[in-house]
C-alpha cells in the first residue's frame, strides 16, 4: 500500500471527489466531517451479509446521529420497493440536504443508495464504502446509479457523483471467492479495452491475485480505477461514445444476466459477454482467432465461466435487443481491434450474436 496514492476524479478540471485507499475505517469519520461540516445525521445503508460483518464497526466510529437501513442481500432487491424504503428512512429521520448517506457494501448497495441520494431533496451527499472487488474497481466509480425495473437491469437511474469513495481493502478478506472472481471480470475488461500491458501484468500476477496478496490487489485496483477514471473524465454523461467502451462484455452479458440470473452473477455474465465480444471481433476479422482463444482461456484460471448450457438462446437475444444501449433496433456492441484497443461497432447482425451465443452454449449430449 505504501506507493498507492489516492485518486481524484475531476469534472472540467475541478475536483469532484476523492477515491481513498486504506486498510481500515479509522480515518473515515474525519473525512466525512470535512466534506459535510454541517451534517448532524448519517444514514448507513447496507445489505444483510455486509451488515453482519461491518455495520457495528462503522456505526461506532461516528459521533453523528447514526441511522441504519439494511436490506436482504442480492440483485433481486435492487428495486423500487427497497429504494422507497431508503427514501422513507431518510424522510422519517428528517434528513436535510446537509446530512449524509453512506453505502456500505457492493454494487447493489451503492447503485441503489446513490440513486436514492440523487433524488432525495434533489440531492444529498453520498459516501461510498465499497466492499466487493467489483464495486471497488468499477461500480462505485463514474457516477452511474440505478435500480432494476421489471427485470430490466439498471432501467431507472441517474448520473450522480458521490462525495467520497473510501475503500477499506481489508474487507475483501471476507468476500466469498465466487464474488471476488466475478469482480475480476471487470478488471480484465479494463485491460482488454485500454491497456495491453496491464492485461499482461494481470496474467503475470495471476497467482498473487488469486491469493488476494494485499500489495498486488492494491496495485491491480489502482490501475483499473485509473483506466476507468481516464474514460469517464472524457465522457462523464455517456454522450461522446468514449464511455461506451466500458460496456465491453455488457451487451450480451446483460442479455445472459436478464435470462439466466439464477445461475450467474453480474461479473460472470461480463466474462461470458467478453468472450462473445471477442468471438464476434474475430468473426469480423478485427482480431485473429488465436487471439480470441487466448482471451477466452484467460478467464479460466480466475474461475470465471466461458460457456453456458441453456435452451433459452432466443430469450437472451430478445434481452440483448432490449438493452438500452442499442440505437434504433440495431445491436450496438463494443468490439476489439486488439487486446488493449476497443471500439464501438454499431450494427452487429442478429445472426452473429446468435452464432456467438451458440459458441458459448455447451450442451452435453445425453
Ligand atoms: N454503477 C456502475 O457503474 C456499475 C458498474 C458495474 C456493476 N454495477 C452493478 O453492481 C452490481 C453488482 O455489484 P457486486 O458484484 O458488488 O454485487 P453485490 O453488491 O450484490 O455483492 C455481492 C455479494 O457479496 C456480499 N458481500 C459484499 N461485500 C462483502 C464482503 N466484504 N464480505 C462478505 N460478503 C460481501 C453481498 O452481500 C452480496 O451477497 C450490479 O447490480 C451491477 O449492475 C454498477
Amino acid at each position: 500500500m505504501d506507493n498507492i496514492k489516492n485518486i481524484t476524479i475531476t469534472e472540467e478540471n475541478t475536483k469532484t471527489y476523492d477515491i481513498v485507499f486504506d486498510t481500515d475505517y479509522t480515518p473515515l469519520p474525519d473525512m466525512v466531517k470535512e466534506l459535510a461540516p454541517k451534517a448532524d445525521k448519517i444514514l448507513i445503508v447496507s445489505d444483510s451479509n455486509v451488515a453482519k460483518i461491518y455495520l457495528d464497526e462503522v456505526k461506532a466510529l461516528f459521533d453523528l446521529k447514526v441511522y441504519t437501513f439494511v436490506f436482504n442481500a442480492g440483485e433481486a432487491n435492487k428495486n423500487e420497493e427497497t429504494l422507497k424504503e431508503i427514501i422513507n428512512a431518510l424522510y422519517e429521520a428528517k434528513f436535510s440536504r446537509s446530512d449524509v448517506i453512506l453505502s456500505l457494501g457492493g454494487g447493489v448497495v451503492s447503485d441503489m443508495t446513490g440513486f436514492a441520494a440523487s433524488i432525495y431533496m434533489r440531492g444529498i451527499k453520498h459516501v461510498i464504502c465499497p466492499t466487493t472487488l467489483l464495486s471497488m474497481a468499477d461500480a462505485s466509480v463514474g457516477a452511474k446509479t440505478a435500480i432494476d425495473y421489471n427485470g430490466k437491469k439498471n432501467l431507472i437511474g441517474a448520473f450522480y457523483n458521490p462525495s467520497l469513495i473510501y475503500m477499506n481493502l481489508s474487507t475483501l478478506k471476507s468476500l466469498p471467492s465466487r464474488e471476488y472472481y466475478a469482480g475480476f471480470a471487470e478488471i480484465m475488461k479494463a485491460g482488454l479495452i485500454k491497456d495491453d500491458k496491464y492485461y499482461m501484468w494481470l496474467i503475470d500476477n495471476m497467482y498473487e491475485i488469486c491469493e488476494k496478496d494485499p500489495e498486488t490487489v492494491a496495485k491491480m485496483l489502482y490501475t483499473a480505477i485509473n483506466i476507468k477514471k481516464a474514460v469517464v473524465e472524457k465522457d462523464l454523461y455517456e454522450t461522446t461514445g468514449e464511455r461506451m467502451l466500458l460496456n465491453l462484455g455488457h451487451t450480451i452479458g446483460h442479455g445472459i444476466e436478464s435470462v439466466l440470473n439464477d445461475e450467474y452473477i453480474h461479473g460472470e455474465c461480463v466474462s461470458l459477454g467478453c468472450v462473445a465480444a471477442a468471438y464476434i471481433s474475430s468473426k469480423l476479422n478485427y482480431i485473429d482467432s488465436d487471439v480470441y482463444y487466448e482471451i477466452r482461456d484467460m478467464f479460466v484460471p480466475f474461475y470465471l465461466p466461458i460457456s453456458i448450457e441453456t435452451d433459452k438462446i432466443d430469450e437472451i437475444i430478445n434481452a440483448v435487443y432490449y438493452d438500452k444501449k442499442n440505437a434504433l433496433g440495431k445491436i450496438r456492441m463494443v468490439l476489439l481491434n486488439r487486446i488493449g484497443d476497443a471500439f464501438v461497432y454499431d450494427d452487429v447482425s442478429e445472426e452473429l450474436v446468435r452464432e456467438a451465443l451458440d459458441e458459448l452454449n455447451f450442451k452435453e449430449e445425453g
